[in-house]
């Protein structure tokens, strides 16, 4: 697996994603750069209570994303993300897979940086 940053479609540090309004508390919002190009690059945004985190929308068991809908970021109880193809869950502040057959590994961690009220990739 590649570090993330070095996806053809991976955005540049400074890249604007969203208003943090436009998270709400305990949601996940999904980005995709690349069209529909089949390399695009996907992410997405976690709002835990204010703290936004970002991660890689890529299993690290085989290396796609783990969902088909924004709601199957999560498993059913919200307790933790998962993947929908083996149903690994991942910790919502780490993103290591607690369970599944990509148990130990991480998702990986997106840096984002607060900037005139806009939510940007920070420096990889
Ligand atoms: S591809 Fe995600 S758990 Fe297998």
């Amino acid at each position: 697996m590649i570090a993330w940053h070095e996806n053809k479609f991976a955005p540049k540090p400074g890249t604007i994603l969203c208003k943090p309004t436009e998270i709400e508390n305990g949601a996940a919002r999904e980005f995709r750069f690349g069209g529909d190009s089949p390399f695009a690059f996907r992410m997405f945004v976690y709002n835990d209570a204010g703290n936004f985190r970002g991660f890689h929308n890529s299993c690290p068991h085989f290396d796609i994303p783990m969902n088909h809908t924004p709601e199957e970021l999560f498993t059913p109880d919200g307790e933790y993300f998962q993947c929908v193809t083996h149903y690994a869950k991942f910790d919502k502040s780490s993103g290591i897979c607690v369970y599944g057959p990509c148990e130990g590994k991480s998702l990986q961690r997106i840096p984002l940086t607060m900037e005139a009220n806009n939510l940007k990739i920070g420096t990889a």
